[in-house]
Parts: C-alpha cells; structure tokens; sequence
C-alpha cells in the first residue's frame, strides 16, 4: 500500500457499502440494527455519523470494519469486497483501517505497559510478509504526537487520566499507519473541557496524515467541529445525508432539524 493519502475526487471511493443489513436474532424478537444503508465514502473525507442511542450506529460500523458480519449487503473496501473474508484474508484491512472506541478503560489492557499497547497492532500477524515498523521507535513517536510523554511508556494504563488513556488508544490506532479511523463515540465519556482536547487533537491528526475519518456520535455539537460530511441514522435507516454545512445550515428531515434543536452549543471553558 502507498502512504498517498490526499484526497482525489475522481478516484474510486476507499468504501462503497451496498444495501447493507443487519438482524440480530438472539432475544424473542429478531432486532433490526440497520436496515438497507448504502454509502460511499471518498478517501480523506470526514464524514460524521449521527443519531440517538440505539439507531445502529456501532452496528454500522463494525461491519465496516468486518468485526461483525451483515446480514445481507456488500462492503467494497478499497475496491475489495470484505465480506465473508477470512481473517488472514482480511490482513489489509486490518492495517488499513483502525478503531478508537469510547471507554479506553475497557480497550486498554489494564495489565499491558503503555508501549505494549501501543505497538500491539505492529506485533500482529497483520504484517506477516510487509515491511513492519520498529515498535520501539514507533511508539515513541506515536507518544510524542499524542501528546504523551515517552519516558512514561513502561507505565499502566489506570496511571494515566481518562484524557490520556483515550491518547494512548489514538496512538494505537496510528501505529499502522491506517488511511481510514473509524471512532465510536470517541470522546463521549470524556470531561467537557478534556474533550475539546481530545477533538483538537483528532483534527490535527487527520490534517496531518491525510487520514479518512469515520466519526460516529450521538452529539451533533461534536461532529460539527471535525467532519466535512454528515450522515443521520434514525430505526438503523439514513434519513439524511449531504455536506455538513448544508445538513446545519437547512436541515431537511424532521428527525434531523428535531436533533439539531436540542444541540446545545459548546459551553465555554474558561
Ligand atoms: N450484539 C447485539 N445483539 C442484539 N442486539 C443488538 C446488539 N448490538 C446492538 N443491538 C441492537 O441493535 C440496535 C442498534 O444498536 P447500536 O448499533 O449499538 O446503536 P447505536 O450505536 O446507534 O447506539 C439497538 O436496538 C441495539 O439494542
Ligand atoms: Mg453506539
């Protein structure tokens, strides 16, 4: 793979998502997470995907990044279709595409080093046949450009502060060098002023390498500050989608001018 990452609006989109469809059957009752979603998504496009809890967000997501498998429906990742793909199969993937979740409490390894955690995905079968990148110098440098101190990557994950504990998983989701980062509600669980922060630093990371961002969040105020496109998911169906300026500016579907109503703006920190 090349490290060119600019965005080129002729090129063929890096996903293209098909009718996707997610059931799931596990209660009484079969769930409809996602019900016929198509999307492209253009390389070094930001793109925000809205909705309240519970629309189909995650599920979305996590067939986009093949760790669930849809019902029916196909997934083109850089022209490549994923799914039903085996594991080894999907190595590209892997490296190609990372993942921020919310809680890094639950994403970190409390009992992993900082370094360990960060230069997991370099450790990884992933590389098996590529050229793979010295963890130690890597994890120093993904340090630096988190924000972090390197001299602390012998410690624990619980001896850092919430803030810290989501740079360490942003500097694990770099290490590959991935086009495309896909966070779920990545800043949700952080304190206000800790999560403008953390935006300021995901923008200025995305700027920097070029990155396509996938950017999920129940809070429109959020996206607003990172993403060039927007999509709102309402019952697992896109009810609207288009430029984000747009989408705030004249907002078209009821569910998206009722969400719009109750964003609250960025309270100041002072
Ligand atoms: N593993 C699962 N098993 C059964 N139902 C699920 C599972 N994951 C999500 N759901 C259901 O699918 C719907 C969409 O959930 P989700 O994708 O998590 O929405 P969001 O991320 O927008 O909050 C919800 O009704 C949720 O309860
Ligand atoms: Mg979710």
């Amino acid at each position: 793979m090349t490290t060119e990452n600019l965005p080129q609006p002729d090129a063929e989109p890096i996903y293209q998502a098909r009718n996707l469809v997610k059931i799931y059957r596990r209660g009484p009752q079969p769930v409809t997470a996602v019900s016929d979603v198509t999307l492209d998504i253009r390389s070094g496009q930001r793109l925000g995907i809205v909705g309240e809890s519970g629309s189909g967000k995650s599920t979305l997501i996590r067939m986009l990044a093949a760790l669930s498998r849809p019902t029916s429906g196909e997934i083109r990742f850089a022209g490549e279709s994923i799914v039903g793909r085996t594991e080894a199969e999907l190595a590209w993937l892997r490296r190609g595409v990372q993942l921020v979740f919310q809680d890094p409490r639950s994403s970190l390894d409390p009992r992993m080093r900082v370094a360990d955690i960060i230069a997991e995905p370099l450790r990884s079968k992933i590389w098996r046949g590529s050229q793979r990148p010295d963890p130690q110098a890597r994890v120093t440098e993904l340090m630096r450009q988190v924000g972090l101190d390197p001299t602390d990557a012998r410690r624990y994950p619980h001896q850092f502060s919430g803030g810290q504990r989501q740079r360490i998983a942003i500097a694990r989701a770099l290490a590959p060098s991935p086009k495309v980062l896909i966070a779920d509600e990545a800043v949700s669980a952080l304190d206000v002023s800790v999560r403008a922060q953390v935006l300021n630093l995901m923008t200025d990371l995305v700027t920097q390498h070029g990155l396509t961002l996938v950017f999920v969040s129940h809070d429109l105020a959020v996206v607003r500050h990172l993403c060039d496109t927007i999509m709102v998911m309402q019952h697992g169906r896109v009810v609207e989608s288009g430029a984000a300026a747009r989408v705030y500016a004249d907002p078209q579907h009821p569910y998206t001018q009722q969400l719009l109503a109750s964003v609250p703006r960025l309270p100041r920190t002072n």
